[in-house]
């Protein structure tokens, strides 16, 4: 998609290092980083450089293929897997993304090692591309349906950054809103500010001003009188971790985004490519919430009255803070899976009609 007229990805490999765009320094500067070793690799989900499932996984996928660029003795490529995966705990994409690049390198000794990793890092992102490409073109029907009855602007509300900066391209929840866009339906969009790191209105809210989709950031807990006023049409979300059973894991503040849609009637959907089904875990108990460090609470950034980027502390410097980054949205309130093979019911008995394993 584009920034400043000009089309990127999220990732790219370019004459031996990856490159990301540095998404801790957006909405106020664009900086694209090298992302040199699996080291920085590692630093750069952690510190979330790049965040979203999809493109923690696309990340982690090129991360190996740095190690073995680095160093590719079995035993550092198996070391630096490990450390991948325990650099962010809750989305999935990202140990499905390693596993399968361990997959593809096991047994591989001979000079090609690289480039087989490197194809499968880039084969990666195009299927995550296209995936959610289609997940654009599945949640598009939705979209559609309730601009025919309506016969005007479809408002739509969004938690966090579901969009193509947390993917490679297109976004998941974000991608049913470009292809209407696209189409010429009015769309527009209520971006939930999503603190603590604000992804809503730093990421999302951005995005969405380049390609010139009407959208207005509103306080995390707005959305409940705005759908109690009929101004919210649908709601959809992206999720780091959907159990076969359709609980889903995402940005904290989307379950309580869910109960106020079901008391008010109003749809809410979420949007995922099937690296996000974690088909072993059975009971959401046993998901892994990641704790963050409690100042990125207490501490906010923003630009100074001279345009400088500044960090502020705000709350009581005594004050304790606790920051969960994912809260459970079960299954019940969730209206439908939108995939890339389609739209089920968010369930064991939807996702198998899908994904038939
Ligand atoms: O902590 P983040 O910014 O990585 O959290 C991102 C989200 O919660 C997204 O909604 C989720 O990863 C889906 S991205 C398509």
């Amino acid at each position: 998609m584009k920034i400043q007229g000009k089309e990127y990805r999220t990732i790219w490999y370019e004459r031996n290092v990856v490159k990301i765009i540095d998404q801790t320094k957006l909405p106020h500067q664009f900086i694209i980083k090298e992302v040199k070793t699996v080291k920085d690799s590692i630093n750069a989900i952690k510190i979330m450089e790049v965040r979203g499932a999809p493109l923690i996984g696309g990340t982690a996928a090129y991360g190996i293929a740095l190690a073995v660029q680095e160093n590719n003795d079995p035993e550092f490529i198996k070391k630096s897997a490990e450390k991948l995966i325990q650099s962010r705990p809750t989305a999935i994409n990202l140990k499905w993304a390693v596993d399968r690049m361990m997959k593809k390198i096991s047994g591989i000794n001979s000079d090609q090692i690289l480039d087989i990793a490197l194809k499968e890092a880039k084969e990666i992102c195009d299927e995550d591309e296209k995936f959610c490409e289609n997940i654009g073109i599945n949640g598009l029907k939705i979209i559609e349906e309730i601009y025919n009855k309506k016969k005007d602007t479809v408002n739509i509300l969004t938690h966090c950054n579901a969009g193509w900066l947390a993917t490679i391209n297109w976004g998941t929840a974000t991608s049913p809103i470009y292809h209407a866009h696209k189409k010429g339906i009015p769309v527009h969009v209520w971006v939930d500010e999503t603190r603590p790191r604000n992804q809503g209105a730093n990421l999302t809210s951005y995005e969405l001003n380049e390609e010139e989709i009407p959208n207005t950031i509103i306080a995390d807990n707005t959305g409940g009188i705005l759908m109690q006023r009929g101004e919210v049409d649908m709601c959809i979300v992206g999720t780091d971790r959907t159990l076969s059973n359709g609980d889903v894991c995402n940005k904290i503040g989307t379950y309580l985004k869910a109960l106020a849609a079901k008391d008010n009637n109003v749809p809410f959907y979420v949007a995922l490519p099937s690296s996000t089904i974690d088909w072993n875990i059975k009971n959401h108990k046993d998901i892994p919430i990641e704790e963050r460090n409690s100042e990125e609470l207490s501490y906010m950034e923003g630009l100074d009255e001279s345009g400088n980027v500044k960090k502020i502390q705000i709350y009581p410097k005594r004050s304790k803070a606790m920051n969960l980054a994912f809260d459970i949205t079960p299954a019940k309130y969730v209206t439908a899976l939108v995939t890339e093979k389609g739209i089920c019911e968010a369930s064991t008995k939807g996702l198998n009609s899908l994904f038939k394993r």
